[in-house]
């Protein structure tokens, strides 16, 4: 692999080149010291900003960029837009997104909204100093307005992420931590305890403090990997602890069907659950053999009928793009599948290969499979054809398309959770192994994030410790 040596003079703005470069060449090795291929210099000449690549033959590449306004000099994202038209020059290539690499880009839209920028002047911001494309532009500025009302009705509230960070056995392309339940289901039964008292713990603080609840969501992992009775249990512990009349939304996630019964699901239905995610991934059965996910596509059929017997309000399917050898074709056919039964809610994914999951390649899905710019394009188009709006969106970094993950919804359908976590304007409080929570200011438009830690085995061996420093943060910052 090549390695690319960055020689800058201001060394604060390594972070925001190494984003810049791995969006163009996604894995490449950069150093800021020791043996290289091809070296990165950025000088400031005066008002001039100044890129060169060099190579070791004595092949150089350079570009100076004018600066108009002194001031500029101090802002890195000034730095970051004239890397990017290096780079894109250099690359003859433009990305999508632009210079912009984070992954919550919405959020820019509404800080500009919330400083009173008007829809034109936050367009022109995300074009010229972000270099985002038209297409993107106009996707941002369309989910935000979306999520504009649901974020205002439940910004003084608050939001309970319950997790279960376990699953019957592990699917190979699975990134995120979460354990496999033990033959006796010990582990499943530890935890499920702990749980039960955090629940009790921080909803003891929550009530203290008057807050009302919004939202809440549980999820994983496969929470229904849950016995029947241990369902029950949490709903009723659930609705002991907190006050539901003000839910706006209640999610469970019952991603695998082999985790599934009629019986969970009327358990869900008859303790107010409204939201389900059941979760094909691909609707093609060798796609889910190769990828060690034991759901049969005839059960989810079965259980999608069962949800819509039982009468849940919202039905959200999860797709992933790029799994095992899926091609486009093979995405649209799931895509079409899942369609005809017009869920309120779809999510499709990139597949992302992280640290944590058995496939090796760490790349991930890639525009020479067929995924490119048209494919994308393609996807948002069937979508709307079908009647669904992208209504939250989060970015993957470092990957072959630098893409994003969409979520869409009907009209009136969306996922209330997902906006309000994503935008950060609302305290959501994770409880269990794994949880995240965001602790909202309103006067300073900030949160504090509240992480508790991931693992099933530390949770449970440390649960006391644990609980008690997570109480006093979480009391200390309401
Ligand atoms: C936190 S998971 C929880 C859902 C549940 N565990 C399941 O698998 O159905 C949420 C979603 O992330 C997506 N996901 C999981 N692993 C992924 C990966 N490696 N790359 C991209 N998306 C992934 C899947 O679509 C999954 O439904
Ligand atoms: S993909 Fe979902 S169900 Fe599969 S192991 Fe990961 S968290 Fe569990």
């Amino acid at each position: 692999m090549s390695v690319l040596l960055f020689n800058l003079e201001k060394p604060e703005l390594e972070y925001y080149f190494h984003e810049m470069v791995q969006a163009f060449e996604p894995g490449i090795k950069n150093v800021v010291a020791g043996d290289w291929d091809t070296k990165l210099t950025q000088r400031t000449i005066g008002q001039k900003i100044e890129y060169s690549l060099e190579w070791q033959d004595g092949k150089t590449f350079k570009r100076e960029y004018q600066v108009s306004d002194k001031k500029n000099l101090e802002d890195k994202g000034i730095y970051k837009g004239y890397l990017y038209d290096f780079l894109s020059e250099y690359h003859q290539k433009k990305l999508m997104w632009g210079s912009l690499t984070g992954i919550k880009p919405v959020k820019i839209v509404q800080k500009l909204d919330a400083a009173g920028f008007s829809e034109e002047a936050i367009a022109m911001r995300l074009e010229d100093y972000y270099r985002l494309s038209h297409d993107r532009t106009r996707l941002l500025l369309n989910l935000s307005k979306i999520q504009v009302p649901f974020i205002a009705a439940g910004r003084d509230k608050i939001g309970i992420y319950i997790g279960i960070p376990l699953c019957p056995s592990k699917c190979s392309y699975c990134s995120f931590i979460s354990t496999t339940v033990d033959r006796k289901r010990e582990n499943l039964s530890h935890y499920f305890t702990n749980l039960l008292l955090e629940i009790e713990a921080v909803a003891s603080l929550l009530r203290q403090k008057n807050l009302v609840v919004d939202t809440i969501y549980i999820g994983g992992g496969t929470p229904t990997v849950l016995d029947v009775w241990q369902l029950e249990k949490l709903f009723a512990v659930v609705k002991e602890n907190f006050d539901t009349k003000n839910l706006r939304e209640f999610t469970l996630e019952a991603g695998r069907t082999d985790t599934l019964s009629q019986e969970k699901l009327e358990l869900a239905k008859a303790n107010g659950v409204d939201r389900i995610c059941l979760n094909p991934q691909s609707m093609n059965q060798a796609t889910l053999d190769a990828v060690k996910r034991p759901c049969q596509v005839e059960d989810i059929k079965s259980f999608v009928s069962t949800v819509r017997k039982l009468g849940f309000k919202i039905l959200n399917m999860d797709l992933i793009i790029g799994l095992a050898e899926e091609d486009a074709n093979d995405f649209f056919s799931s895509l079409d599948q899942i369609l005809a039964y017009q869920p309120e809610n779809i999510t499709i994914h990139n597949l992302s290969i992280k640290k944590g999951s058995k496939i090796k390649n760490d790349l991930g899905i890639s525009v020479d499979d067929g995924y490119g710019e048209a494919f994308y394009q393609q996807v948002r188009q069937r979508l709307a054809q079908n009647g669904y709006d992208p209504y939250y969106l989060y970015r993957l970094k470092y990957t072959a398309g630098n893409s994003e993950n969409i979520g869409y919804a009907k009209s009136g359908a969306e996922g209330i959770y997902n906006i309000m976590m994503m935008s950060e304007r609302q305290t959501i409080i994770g409880i269990g192994a794994g949880a995240t929570g965001n602790i909202y200011f309103e006067e300073s438009d900030e949160i504090k994030k509240i992480f508790t830690v991931k693992d099933i085995k530390t949770y449970n061996e440390r649960f006391n410790e644990i609980l008690e420093k997570k109480c006093m943060m979480i009391s200390e910052a309401l």
